[in-house]
């Protein structure tokens, strides 16, 4: 069984290291426009395999797509990453044109493929896989509720001096400052968190996992990539095991949450066919009325997409 990934740079690599280290799948192609990059980083994976213990075969190639054919799923993380001060909707030109390509050569290999987003802006990254895609909306997805999810969860686990482990939560919205944090839908080992911590503190928590992205921007002058490498994995070994996992994830929505032909995040559970099913929470207005201003904002930026889709100036 084949994995593919899309871009060697921080996250992709990250991904493709976690991937075989946990023997997801037998075979792994990691694809670079950067002449080399992607032979030298699935090479020195391999050259892992005898320290780590796996046998999940790694291969480079350097924009060649024929190396991907029959993948069954496909991360796709190459773009621009956000540098100090930029938005993740400042890349939306640039990543945009390369998350386009980039599907195309996938889906004329692997026609099947069930395609996973990281580059951002990830929502609307997602729209533009699943326009060049031409695929079901169950099999084009895009990754940041884990991301976003994982963050809240450690800063929980530090406030409570617990192990995140035992930090259940979920979060939905666009991946931004606008997503949508849980309360109601967050426990530790089961007993709600409005039980263990007062308002304050998880207001001041909310508020940093929002900014989560931008704290890591700041202090590394580039993204993150091992908490979104292992994201991504997660929702990879999810579908390659047919785990029903059920996770935040981009989707395109279809009248779930009375919301039509938008990406955002969503609870679902994923399986070998992708998105297995949306699961609808029974939100209150304040949760609706959250997730309804990040429904604006994304949209707004998927409108951009689609002026520029129009105009046909890629
Ligand atoms: P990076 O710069 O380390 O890696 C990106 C790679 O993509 C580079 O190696 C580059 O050569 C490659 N690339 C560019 N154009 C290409 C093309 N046409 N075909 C194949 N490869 C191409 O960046 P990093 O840190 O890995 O981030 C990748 C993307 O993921 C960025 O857009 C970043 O903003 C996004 N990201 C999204 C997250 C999420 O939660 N959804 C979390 C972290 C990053
Ligand atoms: C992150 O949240 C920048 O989307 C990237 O780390």
């Amino acid at each position: 069984m084949k994995i593919t990934i899309i871009g060697a740079g921080n996250v992709g690599a990250t991904c493709a290291d976690i991937l075989a280290y946990k023997e997801v799948s037998n075979q792994i192609v990691l694809v670079d426009i950067k002449e080399g990059l992607a032979e030298g980083k699935s090479l020195d994976i391999w050259q892992k395999a005898p320290i780590h213990a796996y046998d999940t075969k790694t291969l480079g190639s350097t924009n060649d797509y024929t190396a991907t054919a029959d993948s069954q799923v496909v991360v796709i993380t190459s773009g621009l990453p956000r540098k100090p001060g930029m938005s993740r909707d400042d890349l939306i030109e640039i990543n945009s044109r390369i998350v386009k390509e980039v599907t195309e050569n996938v889906i004329q290999h692997s026609r099947e493929a069930i395609i996973i987003v990281v580059s951002n802006p990830l929502d609307v990254m997602t729209y533009q896989a699943h326009l060049s895609a031409g695929l079901p909306r169950t099999k084009v997805m895009g990754m940041a509720g884990i991301l976003d999810t994982a963050r809240y969860r450690a800063f929980l686990a530090d406030a409570l001096s617990v192990s995140p482990k035992d930090i259940q939560a979920i979060l939905m919205g666009g991946h931004g400052d606008t997503m949508v944090p849980l309360p109601r839908y967050t426990t530790v080992a089961g007993i709600p968190i409005t039980e263990l911590l007062d308002k304050a503190t998880l207001d001041n928590i909310i508020e940093r996992t929002k900014f989560g992205g931008g704290e890591l921007v700041k202090l590394m002058g580039t993204s993150a990539w091992y908490a979104p490498g292992a994201a991504a994995a997660q929702m990879v070994e999810a579908i390659v095991k047919d785990q029903h996992r059920v996770f935040p994830v981009c989707v395109k929505l279809a009248g779930e949450y009375g919301i039509d032909d938008c990406y955002l995040g969503v609870p679902v559970v994923l399986g070998k066919h992708g998105i297995e099913k949306v699961i609808e929470l029974a939100l209150n207005e304040e949760e609706r009325q959250l997730l309804e201003t990040s429904r604006k904002h994304v949209r707004e930026v998927m409108s951009v997409l689609e002026l520029r889709t129009r105009k046909q100036d890629f």
